[in-house]
């Protein structure tokens, strides 16, 4: 049976719809396009590397829309919005089962925001004899910048508010709406 595809409704928490699941979509092809052209004359699938749990809907977008070879692994890494944790400091909490070494890498992302958390990724994997590491991220807040990071595939820009929806959260919520919606600031 389809699952269903209607649109869920905006609840109390969220303000408005900042992308919505068309505009998703057609922004998913683009960098897969991208992505398909940029890895075309590789000789072993490349990595991609979704870093849990923000990026498993884009990720599985992005994945499926790719015609060069491929794999799937996951990381997950501490935030700081977890207990114990300093701003900026960033932890693996779960490796890749895969041995990354002599691969091409594509870590998958949900948003940059300071950039701590892909700036200790990209350091890491490339310690680790990769051929290459890359990026593809979906969403970037250019204005919380606070580390360098080069992203070769982006998704969009967006203001400096907390958004929900594929893939991304408030308190575990909202990650499987099918839009990006903008949430009312938390008093
Ligand atoms: P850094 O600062 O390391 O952080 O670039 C990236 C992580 O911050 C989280 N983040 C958000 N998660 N809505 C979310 O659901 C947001 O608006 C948001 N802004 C930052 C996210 O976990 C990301 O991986
Ligand atoms: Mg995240």
């Amino acid at each position: 049976m389809t699952p269903s595809l209607s649109i869920p409704p905006l609840t109390k928490d969220l303000a408005r719809v900042l992308i919505d699941a068309d505009t998703i979509s057609r922004r998913v092809d683009e960098l897969a396009q991208k992505i398909n052209h940029d890895y075309k004359d590789i000789t072993e699938p490349l990595m991609l590397v979704g870093v849990l749990k923000g990026s498993f809907i884009f990720l599985a977008d992005l994945c499926r829309r790719l015609t060069v070879p491929h794999v799937v692994d996951f990381i997950a890494i501490s935030s700081y919005g977890q207990k114990g944790d300093k701003r900026g400091e960033v932890r693996m909490l779960m490796d890749t089962r895969e041995n990354l070494s002599d691969h091409h890498v594509l870590i998958v992302e949900d948003i940059l925001d300071s950039g701590n958390t892909l700036s200790y990724l990209i350091k890491t994997f490339k310690a680790r004899n990769t051929k290459s590491v890359s990026t593809a991220v979906f969403l970037d807040k250019p204005a919380r910048h606070e580390v360098p990071v080069e992203i070769e595939y982006m998704g969009f820009e967006i203001p400096d508010v907390w958004v929900v929806g594929y893939g991304l959260d408030y308190k575990e919520q909202y990650r499987t709406l099918p839009y990006i919606a903008e949430m009312y600031p938390k008093k």
